[in-house]
């Protein structure tokens, strides 16, 4: 792994979201993803914005939370063209790092059912499925 992982800022918002529409993240643009939600969630404390650099590009991104209780990794992507050489496995490994750091003992991933290469790696990295588990979220709007 030779790429370089450092915290990102509001400054990296275009190549992160060129990350994930190449990455085919599904995320949201006009809602908590939008620049506006991701500068807030960055000066909020709660989050740790992580991107993986290798030949002068943004190539990997995650997105670190908690609530005081649980860590969650969320928006995690590596480019295509970068898959496979352990920068995913970096990326997270450096958010539970800082999680751990802040007292939280337990990490958590929502997958879609459909990913796949997703459920692949963190069953690779050691996570849990936890297959009796339904997701359940109250939306102020659609775009949330
Ligand atoms: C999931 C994703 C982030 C993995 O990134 P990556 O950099 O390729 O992963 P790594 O190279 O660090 O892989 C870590 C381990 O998982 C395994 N792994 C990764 N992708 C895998 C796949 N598709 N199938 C099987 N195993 C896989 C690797 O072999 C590796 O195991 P090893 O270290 O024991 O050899 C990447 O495929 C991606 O960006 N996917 C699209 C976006 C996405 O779905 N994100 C997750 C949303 S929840």
């Amino acid at each position: 792994m030779t790429a370089t992982i450092r915290e990102l800022s509001i400054a990296d918002y275009d190549d992160l979201i060129g990350l994930w529409e190449e990455a085919g993240l599904p995320f949201r643009p006009r809602g908590r993803d939008r620049r506006q939600a991701i500068a807030r969630q960055m000066e909020g404390g709660t989050a740790i914005f992580l991107g993986a650099e290798q030949d002068g590009e943004l190539v990997g991104a995650v997105l670190g939370t908690h609530d005081g209780r649980k860590g969650w990794i969320n928006r995690l992507a590596v480019h295509p063209a970068y898959r496979r050489r352990g920068i995913g496995r970096a990326l997270v490994g450096a958010v539970e790092e800082r999680l751990h750091g802040m007292g939280i003992e337990i990490i958590a991933a929502l997958v879609e059912d459909w990913n796949e290469d997703s459920m692949a790696f963190f069953a690779r990295l050691g996570y849990v499925a936890h297959r009796d588990i339904v997701y359940f979220s109250r939306r102020r709007s659609p775009d949330t």
